[in-house]
């Protein structure tokens, strides 16, 4: 081997190899079509729990198709019809005794533009607890900060629990949101391109409080910002067209791809 060849194949576990039962979700021959339209096919993939896996490829080749599957959000469209399954921790999450809500609450999403509710922050981040019919004073209170720390957010907002939501700047905002969604304890968190609409440094925050979240949650991260991907997953699947091109460890599927398509997408020759 040169010397200059890069460092790859970390000790991360080959993803192919990942049984069912260390994966977190699992799809199996998913089709989904839009009136009809095929916009996913045969995707087979299993997600690792507590780690990052990245979604990406081009603008419309169904990434965010993918991620709404994952906690059944493609529901609320009429016109979206599934063949195949999605299973959770096991669980077929399409089958008919599912209970949606429940699902919705293992399975939290994070979208691309800040979506606080307009309350306060302290409002905001147990909303889902009070839902969930816990009203006591204290345990809230202690949700609330648990929460807001791990969103790395508690340093700046905790002589502002009051304040309207709004009144956060665009990335304490994002913030809020995760720390509303992990508030409830998830299974898994879904992150739909969460900093498309943050600028530079923001972006950098969210990153770095993603990596910090994998100790306690499984992350999907959609993102067509390449070097976020390789900045903070582990794994990353490479979607093109509805269809499932590669899917591996990050360093490797950015080092030394085993697909041509995963290498023109890298060097930015695929759109
Ligand atoms: N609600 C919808 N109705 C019909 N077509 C849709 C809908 N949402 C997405 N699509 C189509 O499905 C394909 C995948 O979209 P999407 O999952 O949003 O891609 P990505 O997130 O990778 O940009 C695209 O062709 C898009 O136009
Ligand atoms: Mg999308």
């Amino acid at each position: 081997m040169s010397l200059l060849t890069p460092k790859i194949f970390p000790s991360l576990p080959d993803i192919s190899q990942l049984s069912t039962e260390h994966a977190v979700l699992e799809t199996e021959d998913l089709n989904v079509f839009y009136q009809g339209r095929p916009v996913l096919e045969n995707i087979s993939l299993r997600i690792p729990k507590r780690r990052i896996t990245a979604l990406i490829g081009p603008s419309g080749c169904g990434k965010s198709t993918l991620l709404r599957c994952f906690n059944r959000m493609n529901d609320l469209n009429d016109d979206c019809r599934m063949e195949g399954a999605v299973r959770l921790l096991g669980q077929d999450i399409y089958r008919p005794e599912q209970d949606v809500v429940a699902l919705r609450r293992q399975v939290g999403m994070v979208f691309q533009r800040p979506n606080p509710f307009p309350k306060s922050v302290y409002d905001n981040v147990v909303y889902g607890l009070r839902l969930l019919g816990i009203n006591d004073r204290r345990l809230l209170d202690e949700a609330a900060e648990r929460a807001l720390r791990a969103a790395a957010l508690w340093h700046e907002v905790k002589d502002r629990l009051k304040e309207n939501a709004f009144r956060l700047s665009n990335g304490q905002q994002q913030r809020l949101t995760i720390a509303r969604a992990i508030a409830i304890e998830p299974e898994v968190l879904l992150l739909d391109e969460p900093t498309s609409a943050l600028d530079p440094i923001t972006t950098l925050t969210i990153e770095e409080l993603m990596s910090s979240l994998k100790n306690q949650f499984t992350l999907v991260l959609v993102t067509h910002n390449m070097q976020q991907a390789a900045r903070v997953s582990d794994y990353t699947a490479f979607l093109h067209q509805g269809r499932l091109v590669e899917y591996t460890a990050t360093d490797r599927l950015f080092t030394s791809p085993a697909q041509r398509k995963t290498e023109e997408y890298i060097t930015g020759r695929l759109r």
